[in-house]
């Protein structure tokens, strides 16, 4: 009869282990128990980049890449993207149901009231030079705000930790704004209580003497977007995150490492290569040619493939919808007509069918991005916005599960044997 567990035969001894096997997974602490004698510390795994190490339990996004299936919250990416709005979804990735009417109003009503900054914010961001990675004064901004909010160290206390979510909410948004603002010498909009989330945003950046004509498609476009990029479960900055905030650190500095991990071109910043690539292409004459040096390993075609979808990427289907809608309002962005043959082409040769690489989420978001009038730097801070309620419910989540402790890995020393320290004049 089948039982849920796992025997392995240690060869250099002989002995036998059974190891439970629960969720899918064994517990690598149990192969501990797995010795050559008594002195020995135990067997370990290996798995830099952790390729196959599942580090928490988790209730809030399921993605299975072979199906391409993507739900927050047990709720499918494409309902949640057509139907709710970016406050609704930060609230599920939260508290794990959707508000009530009464809720959201609540929720709402919190956030919009805590989107100043104090002043000497502005002092900060004006200190940085005129031409700022606005990603860098992002990270370096909410990094200071811990030293706004002392009490926010009070991570033990969940009042206090909910309030430092809507500060977070409320605030980053602001920052945002006013580091776009700065790339461009434009004075600093200040946020106005009247409009909702995404509106208080787009006027706090394109508001010119205090007026801004919204355009709301665009508006539920940007909306959509970062919807699609609020949560995608254990990836890089949503790992530094928690592993920075299992340090019991306030929030602010946790977020800040999140920022950082996603300042990284690995990470974030696909979707401005996926634009320089176009760049690159120039016209669609020129596709047969770029495939093919591709396929002879010379770059990659950026903006395809996905370490965990193995099918198309579900974000980017509906993310093709949202492009169709933006560019009948802004006219087509010509690097598109390029985009869409490559996907074409790419889609029916054997070399992409083969190693199962599908457009992802960064192929056509850049080319929107830039539509709405974003310049490519700004690309990875519009992530940034969007992941907030993914990093501060996995932040939440691993604060209050009894199986997290600090997070500290292992490691195989490589290094040199104890030998005697040498003088300087002998070495
Ligand atoms: N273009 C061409 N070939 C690609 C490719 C791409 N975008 N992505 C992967 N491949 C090929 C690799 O060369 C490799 O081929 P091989 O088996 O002949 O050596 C195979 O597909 C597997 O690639 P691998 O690098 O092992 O996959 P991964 O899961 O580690 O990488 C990505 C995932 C996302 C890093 C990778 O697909 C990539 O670099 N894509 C382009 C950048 C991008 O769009 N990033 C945004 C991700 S949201």
């Amino acid at each position: 009869m089948a039982t849920s567990s796992l025997s392995v035969t240690d060869n250099r001894t002989g002995k036998t282990y059974e190891l439970p096997i629960s969720d899918g997974t064994i517990k690598a602490i149990d192969l501990r128990a797995i010795k050559t004698d008594a002195d020995d510390f135990g067997l370990m795994t290996y798995d830099p980049a952790f390729m196959n190490t599942a580090a928490c339990r988790s209730a809030i996004t399921y993605i299975d890449g072979d199906k391409g299936i993507l739900r927050y919250r047990g709720y499918p990416i494409e309902q949640i993207a057509d139907k709710a709005t970016f406050l609704e979804v930060a609230y599920l990735l939260a508290e794990g149901e959707l508000p009530t009417q009464a809720q959201l109003d609540k929720w709402t009503h919190n956030i919009t009231y805590h989107t100043y900054v104090h002043t000497n914010v502005i002092k900060f961001l004006e200190g940085f030079r005129y031409d700022a990675h606005p990603m860098g004064m992002l990270l370096g901004a909410v990094g200071a705000l811990s030293t706004f909010y002392p009490d926010a160290k009070h991570i033990e206390d969940p009042a206090n930790r909910y309030v430092q979510r809507v500060r977070l909410l409320a605030k980053i948004p602001t920052i945002a704004a006013f580091a776009f603002r700065h790339s461009r010498g434009l004075p600093y909009e200040f946020p106005r209580n009247d409009l909702d989330y995404i509106g208080n945003y787009v006027n706090m950046m394109f508001s010119i003497g205090g007026k801004h004509e919204p355009n709301p498609v665009l508006q539920r476009a940007l909306e959509i977007l970062l919807i699609l990029h609020a949560d995608h479960e254990q990836n890089c900055s949503t790992s530094a995150v928690r592993a920075v905030g299992s340090s019991h650190v306030d929030p602010f500095s946790a977020i800040s490492a999140g920022i950082a991990a996603l300042y990284g071109p690995l990470h974030g910043g696909a979707n401005e290569a996926v634009l320089e690539m176009l760049e690159e292409i120039g016209d669609k004459k020129n596709i047969p040619a770029f495939i093919e040096k591709v396929k002879k390993g010379d770059g990659r075609l950026m903006g395809f493939g996905h370490r965990v979808y193995k099918s198309y990427d579900p974000r980017a289907k509906l993310i093709k919808r949202v492009a169709d809608e933006v560019f009948a309002e802004t006219g087509l962005n010509p690097k598109l007509e390029i985009a869409l043959e490559l996907e074409r082409i790419a889609l029916e040769d054997e070399y992409f069918i083969k190693r199962k690489l599908y457009p992802n989420v960064d192929f056509y978001s850049g080319l929107i991005y830039q539509a709405m009038g974003y310049p490519t730097d700004y690309f990875t801070v519009l992530f940034a916005v969007g992941r907030l309620p993914g990093w501060l419910a996995q932040w939440e989540e691993m604060l209050m599960d009894k199986d997290q402790k600090i997070a500290r890995p292992r490691q195989i020393y490589t290094g040199q044997d104890e030998r005697p320290y040498v003088a300087i004049e002998k070495r």
